[in-house]
């Protein structure tokens, strides 16, 4: 049954939530206080990269099902209000901002009007410390007929569409955590297609709803941390990290995804709900539980580092040496640059002196905000041309396939990093490249200091001509 729904805070989840709702047949509007984006949006357009996004966009808006405002007042007839605002990290420590989600919900309860009975319901999606919902549910519930639910988004960049209207499971936060909550009723109606396709629906307390969220995203995060710290290991004691990958990934206990060892993780969320989860445990007196997360940081922070320092194993001084980075956004398929990888190493590039020139398919305007737009090139050849070493930083389609005897003609010395472990090393190796890799085998990238035979076919290590050994194919 079609429901009248307002989403407030049509950013990244609020956005894709709000077409979303309108796809599944209901009367959706979008509020935001950033006018250029409502009015984007309005026009069909999307301001972000996201695959699917903009169709379901624009068949909303073409269905009358679909608009967006900036007036609290025109959301006062809807029955469910979504809250979709961002919960960056604060500027002053490491714990959630909560002044957008906050301010949002004093601004939505003053247009609410008083109904008899249950009837409206907020339904909180941003990512919070345990005790938000708790804290917020007066300033809704003073209005008479008003109640709130938590009820976390998983969805992943790049895939937010499909992670909307398929999710893995619905996560239901009502204080008790009784399935007979009426809110729960209101909330099934809303989703009953999703629903009906038989996805889960969890109903727990307030508390748990919360702890679901920044769980699940800290222990994703420790995933990547962990496979990247033994890639460290990897990397003195001559083993390959994909090797070691794939063999503990086939032990389902453990899986294979979220195994990627690199240059770590970025976005807006990994980094931010594993600082704020962290602060959060201080504040509740248990810090000590969870101050394996602070180590879960350093790790993704130390492979950043690690990448430099291989640039200057390959180069030796930087400054002044023509560097192409390959990859800005955070991940593929997204043109978000929040906390990058990426970028955070070309920065450091840029800053050790570096000519640096960084390419990316989507990413380009962040790219250019944070380097200046004389670093960047959208054409990936052009990128490469006359580089002294390349880095392959964030693994688009485009850069994993690239053909390394085509690359080799563009560059003026072929050298590469491999910052995602995407590479085929050994045919890289074969069309004269020299390469290294994060965590892959000193046989295959990096000298052996366990002096261990080098296979024919892997590269062995000679020293360089500035007395730092490199890897060079041996033909088999
Ligand atoms: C994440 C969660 O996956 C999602 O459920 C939550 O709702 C929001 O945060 P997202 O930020 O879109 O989603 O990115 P994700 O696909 O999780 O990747 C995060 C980062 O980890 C990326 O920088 C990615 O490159 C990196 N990563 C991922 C690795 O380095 N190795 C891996 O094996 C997987």
């Amino acid at each position: 049954m079609t429901q009248r729904i307002s989403v407030i805070g049509v950013g990244y989840l609020g956005a894709v939530h709000a077409a979303a709702m309108a796809e599944l047949g209901h009367d959706v509007i979008g509020l935001d206080v950033d006018a250029e984006r409502v009015a984007a949006l309005q026009a069909g357009r999307a301001p972000f990269h996201e695959p699917g996004f903009e169709e379901l966009l624009r068949r909303g808006l073409a269905a009358g099902r679909l608009r967006f405002t900036t007036d609290y007042a025109a959301l006062a007839d809807a029955e469910v209000h979504f809250l979709g605002l961002g919960t960056p990290q604060r500027a002053d420590g490491l714990g959630a901002d909560l002044s957008h989600l906050e301010a949002a919900v004093d601004a939505l309860a003053a247009v609410l009007p008083a109904r008899a009975g249950a009837r409206t319901l907020v339904v909180g999606k941003s990512t919070v410390p345990a005790g938000t919902a708790r804290a917020l549910a007066p300033r809704i519930e003073q209005v008479p007929g008003a109640a709130l639910m938590w009820n976390p988004e998983f969805l992943r960049e790049g895939f937010a569409v499909q992670d909307t209207l398929a999710p893995d499971r619905l996560v239901y936060g009502v204080p008790g955590a009784a399935e007979e909550d009426p809110r729960v009723g209101m909330l099934d109606a809303v989703y009953a297609p999703i629903l009906e396709a038989g996805t889960p629906r969890l109903v727990m307390g307030y508390e748990a709803a919360e702890l679901v969220k920044v769980s699940a995203n800290a222990f994703l995060a420790t995933k990547i941390s962990f496979i990247n710290a033994v890639a460290e290991m990897c990397e003195v004691t001559g083993a390959d990290v994909t090797d070691v990958a794939r063999a503990i990934g086939m032990d389902d206990r453990i899986g294979a995804k979220f195994l990627r060892a690199g240059v770590g993780f970025g976005g807006g969320c990994l980094p931010k709900d594993l600082r704020a989860f962290l602060s959060s445990a201080e504040q509740h007196g248990v810090g000590e539980a969870l101050g394996f997360l602070r180590e879960v940081d350093a790790v993704n922070q130390r492979r950043r580092s690690r990448v430099v320092e291989l640039a200057r194993e390959l180069l030796g001084d930087l400054a002044g040496r023509r560097i192409t980075v390959l990859g800005a956004a955070f991940k593929p398929d997204s043109d978000d640059v929040r906390d990058s990888p990426a970028l955070d190493v070309a920065a450091r590039l840029l800053e050790a002196g570096a000519e640096l020139v960084v390419t990316d398919p989507e990413a380009e305007a962040g790219a250019v905000r944070r380097l200046g737009a004389e670093r960047f090139t959208a054409d990936t050849e052009q990128a490469l041309a006359g580089a002294e070493l390349v880095l392959l930083l964030t693994e688009w389609g485009e850069y994993r396939d690239l053909d390394p005897e085509r690359a080799r003609a563009l560059v003026a010395s072929p050298r590469i990093i491999d910052g995602r472990s995407v590479l085929d090393l050994p045919a890289w190796q074969r069309s004269g490249w020299t390469t290294r890799a994060l965590g892959r085998g000193e046989a295959r990238s990096v000298p052996s200091r366990a002096g261990r035979p080098v296979p024919a076919g892997e590269a062995r290590p000679v020293p360089s001509s500035e007395g730092r050994p490199a890897a060079v194919p041996v033909p088999a």
